[in-house]
């Protein structure tokens, strides 16, 4: 058993909580793995269930966005993924991200007070320094049934980070100053984006409201070019409206987003 699923069973009294969220019904507790995502896509094709989530205390390959890497200390994260079978409503990979990285900024805010932010589309910052990245890949089974794995990674309670993070990234155990109880923040972020899912609409102005990028000068690209633009508003499916320079209307769905004085 992983230490995290002993954590868990301490705070359930099982190894899952029958009654509990939908995305709590299936866990599978792994020790290690590649990348979560990609367990997700092996699981996917073998038709495991809507909800199921994989989380390990270690990856090898965990996958950042645009083909980085994500750093996944042994024992000191949380790594898990989710494997969704979208229905019409929730299809788009950006609106799993936008539910996904509210219920974390909510999670954290709660069990550790610290004021998290969401930086659009899917870190969670403190202050200038990333805790979390989301990665929601889109992909068709063997079947061709289409399906979501929801990438979440957080830096709980690692002390150090490689020396090109060092300056970006931070955790709970940095920012608090102590060790976090990782079932407990994996509990109430799956308990939120539980919540948040069932619900029809897409929760466009509470994310908005934790979104740190809003309002600033931000920096991105299009087709090799470098704009600088104002982020004014976050779009229903999760994309971000920006004010170009020149005056100009943008809608900005992916890609690199900087603000000035964030990592
Ligand atoms: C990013 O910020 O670039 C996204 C990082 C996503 C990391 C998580 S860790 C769990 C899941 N498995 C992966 O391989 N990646 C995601």
């Amino acid at each position: 058993m992983t230490l995290l699923e002993q954590e868990w069973r301490q705070l359930t009294q099982a190894a899952t909580v029958a009654e509990g969220p939908l995305f709590c019904r299936e866990i599978h507790f792994l020790s290690t793995v590649d990348s979560t995502n990609e367990e997700v896509r092996r699981r996917a094709e073998q038709q495991a269930p809507h909800g199921s989530v994989y989380v390990a205390e270690q990856q090898t390959r965990g996958k950042g966005r645009l083909g980085r890497s994500w750093f996944s200390a042994p024992g000191a994260g949380l790594y898990f993924s989710l494997l969704l079978y979208p229905e019409k409503i929730h299809s788009a990979p950006s609106s799993f991200t936008l539910l996904a990285g509210l219920a974390v900024c909510r999670a954290i805010r709660a069990l550790t007070n610290c004021p998290a932010m969401i930086k659009w589309p899917n870190d969670i910052v403190i202050g200038p320094k990333k805790i979390c990245g989301i990665l929601a890949e889109r992909s068709l089974t063997p079947l061709g049934q289409a399906f979501i794995a929801l990438g979440i990674g957080i830096n709980v309670n690692a002390g150090v980070f490689p020396d090109e993070l060092q300056k970006k990234c931070s955790s709970l155990f940095l920012e608090t100053g102590r060790k976090q109880n990782r079932a407990a923040l994996f509990l109430q972020t799956l308990s939120y984006l539980d919540k948040l899912y069932s619900q029809p609409e897409a929760p466009i102005a509470d994310y908005a409201a934790l979104c740190v990028t809003l309002g600033r000068e931000i920096c991105y690209s299009r087709e090799n070019q470098i704009l600088l633009g104002k982020a004014i508003q976050i779009l229903p499916n999760g994309e971000l409206l920006v004010l170009r320079s020149d005056g100009r209307e943008e809608v900005v769905s992916s890609g690199e987003v900087s603000v000035q004085g964030i990592y």
